[in-house]
C-alpha cells in the first residue's frame, strides 16, 4: 500500500510492515523516545522548499530576496535551517522577533511586520536594525515620527498597500476588499496620503510596499491581478509625484497539499509566471522594475511535519439512516491542530505503527477536549480494526499549527522532533504541567 501523493513529507515511507518512515525513522521508535502527541518535522524537506525558493526566485535578471514568514513555524532550529538556505525571516510581534534573533538571524535579513505594533517592539525594530518595517497605518506613522527623531540613522521602512485583491482557499474573488484591518487602501486614497506624510517625516525613508493576498491560495490569477495593481500605484506615483519605489515585496500565500486532491503550483512555475507577469506590467507601465521580495511560509514548512497521536477511546455512533461513523479519540486536538475547527480545514490521516484490514470503516478523528467542535480530521476513512493503543499520523501539519497551539484544557503543547538520515533530534521539548503551574501567582 502506497502513501498518498504529495500530502506527506518527502522523506517518508511505509516499510514491509506498513508502519509509517520519515527520513528512516519509524513512527513507533519515535514515540517511544519522545512520546505523544508529537510534531515530527522532516529537515531535509523544509531545506529544500526554502532552497527552491532561493534558486527560483533569485535569478539573475529579476532577483528576489525571500523571507520565511516565521508566523507559519518558528521555532529556533527551523529559522536556522531556512537561514542557512538563504532566506531572510519575516516577523510580525515582538516574541517573533524574539525567537529569530535566538536563531542568529541578523536584522538586515529581518523585516517586521504588524498592524499594531506597540512603541516597544518599534522600538526593538529599530535597534536590531531590521531591514524594513512595514507601515500600516497613520498611527504608526505617528509612532515612527516619533522614534527617528531620536534614530542615529534614517528608519528604511515598506508600507503595506490594500490594493482591493481578495485570494480565498482555492478561489480568488477580484472584489474589492477594503473591510479588513491590514494596510492602506489604493482605491481611498489612504495609501497616497501615507505616502505623502511618509515622505515628509523626517528621518524615515519610505523604501516601497509591501502587501499580501491571503495565504492558501492555488490560483495563479490573484497574484498576478495584485502585482499589477501595485505597479500601476507605483507609475501613478512617479508620475504624480516623482516618487521613486525602490522595493516591491509581493507576501506570502502559495498554497500545500492537504489532500490528494490538492493541487498546488509547483515553486517553479510561480516564480516564472509572476516574472512574466511583472516583467510585461512594468514595460507596459514605462517603469524600471523595482527591487522585489516575497515571504512564503506555509510553502516552506506546510508539507514537512507529520502529528503523531496515540488513538485512545474508539466510539462508533449511529447516524441518521442507520450509517455509522466511528469517533476516534487521540490525545491532543484543537489545542495543536486549531485549523480544522478554525478553517474547516481538511486532512490526510493514516495508521502509522501498522498496516491497516482491507475494510475501512467512515471515522472522525476527535481530540481531548471538552468541546464537540474539537475535531481533528473530520471526515475520513480508517481501518476498521483500530484499536487504543495504535498510532494515527495526520499530514500536512508544518504550517500554523505549532504556532497557533495553546494550552486549552490546560493540555501542555506537543514536542518537535526533526528527522533527518535516520536521526531524531527533539528541537521543541514537550510542555510539562509545571510548565503550566509556571505563571500563576498565588500567596495562599
Ligand atoms: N506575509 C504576511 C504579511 C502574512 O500576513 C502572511 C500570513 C505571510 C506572509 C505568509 O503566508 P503563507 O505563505 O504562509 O500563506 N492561520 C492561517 C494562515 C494565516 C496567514 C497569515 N498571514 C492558516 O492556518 O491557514
Amino acid at each position: 500500500m502506497a502513501l498518498e501523493p504529495r500530502v506527506w513529507p518527502d522523506s517518508a515511507q511505509l516499510d514491509e510492515a506498513g508502519e509509517l518512515i520519515i527520513a528512516g525513522v519509524s513512527a513507533r521508535d519515535l514515540v517511544r523516545e519522545f512520546g505523544t502527541p508529537l510534531f515530527v518535522v522532516d529537515e531535509a524537506h523544509v531545506r529544500t522548499r526554502a532552497h527552491e525558493f532561493k534558486t527560483e526566485f533569485d535569478d539573475e535578471h529579476m532577483p528576489f530576496t525571500v523571507h520565511y514568514a516565521s508566523k507559519a513555524f518558528s521555532a529556533i532550529e527551523i529559522l536556522k535551517w531556512v537561514h542557512a538556505e538563504g532566506l531572510g525571516v519575516d516577523v510580525a510581534t515582538g516574541g517573533e522577533l524574539a525567537m529569530a534573533q535566538a536563531a542568529g538571524v541578523p536584522g538586515k535579513h529581518i523585516v517586521m511586520h504588524g498592524n499594531n505594533k506597540s512603541m516597544h517592539e518599534l522600538q526593538r525594530a529599530v535597534q536590531a536594525d531590521v531591514r524594513y518595517i512595514v507601515v500600516d497605518s497613520f498611527d504608526e506613522i505617528d509612532r515612527l515620527a516619533q522614534l527617528a527623531r531620536g534614530a542615529s540613522k534614517p528608519i528604511d521602512v515598506l508600507l503595506r498597500l490594500t490594493l482591493g485583491v481578495e485570494a480565498h482557499t482555492h478561489e480568488f474573488i477580484a472584489t474589492a476588499h477594503e473591510d479588513q484591518k491590514f494596510g492602506l487602501s489604493i482605491a481611498s486614497g489612504a495609501a497616497e496620503r501615507a505616502v505623502i506624510a511618509l515622505t515628509e517625516t523626517p528621518n524615515v525613508r519610505l523604501c516601497g510596499f509591501h502587501y499580501h493576498i491571503g495565504s492558501q491560495v492555488f490560483d495563479t490569477a490573484g497574484f498576478s491581478i495584485a502585482v499589477s495593481r501595485a505597479l500601476g500605484f507605483i507609475a501613478h506615483l512617479r508620475n504624480e509625484h516623482g516618487f521613486v519605489t525602490l522595493e516591491l515585496d509581493i507576501g506570502g500565500g502559495l498554497g500545500v497539499a492537504y489532500v490528494p486532491t490538492d493541487d498546488p503550483m509547483p515553486i517553479a512555475d510561480f516564480a516564472h509566471e509572476l516574472r512574466n507577469v511583472i516583467r510585461a506590467e512594468c514595460a507596459d507601465l514605462g517603469i524600471p522594475v523595482p527591487k522585489l521580495s516575497l515571504e512564503p511560509g506555509r510553502a516552506v514548512v506546510g508539507g514537512s511535519t507529520v502529528t503523531l497521536y496515540e488513538v485512545g477511546t474508539i466510539k462508533p455512533v449511529e447516524l441518521d439512516g442507520g450509517q455509522e461513523r466511528v469517533y476516534v479519540s487521540v490525545d491532543g486536538g484543537m489545542s495543536d491542530a486549531i485549523r480544522t475547527a478554525l478553517y474547516g480545514a481538511e486532512y490526510t490521516v493514516r495508521l502509522a505503527n501498522r498496516a491497516p484490514m482491507d475494510v475501512m470503516v467512515q471515522s472522525r478523528v476527535v481530540g481531548k477536549h471538552c468541546e464537540t467542535g474539537d475535531l481533528v480530521v473530520r471526515d475520513c476513512q480508517l481501518p476498521a480494526d483500530i484499536r487504543p493503543g495504535d498510532l494515527l499520523a495526520v499530514a500536512t501539519t508544518g504550517a500554523y499549527h505549532y504556532s497557533m497551539a495553546s494550552n486549552y484544557n490546560l493540555v501542555p503543547r506537543p514536542a518537535v522532533v526533526a528527522v533527518k538520515n535516520g536521526r531524531a533530534r527533539l528541537i521543541v521539548r514537550r510542555e510539562s504541567e509545571a510548565d503550566l503551574l509556571r505563571l500563576q501567582v498565588s500567596d495562599s
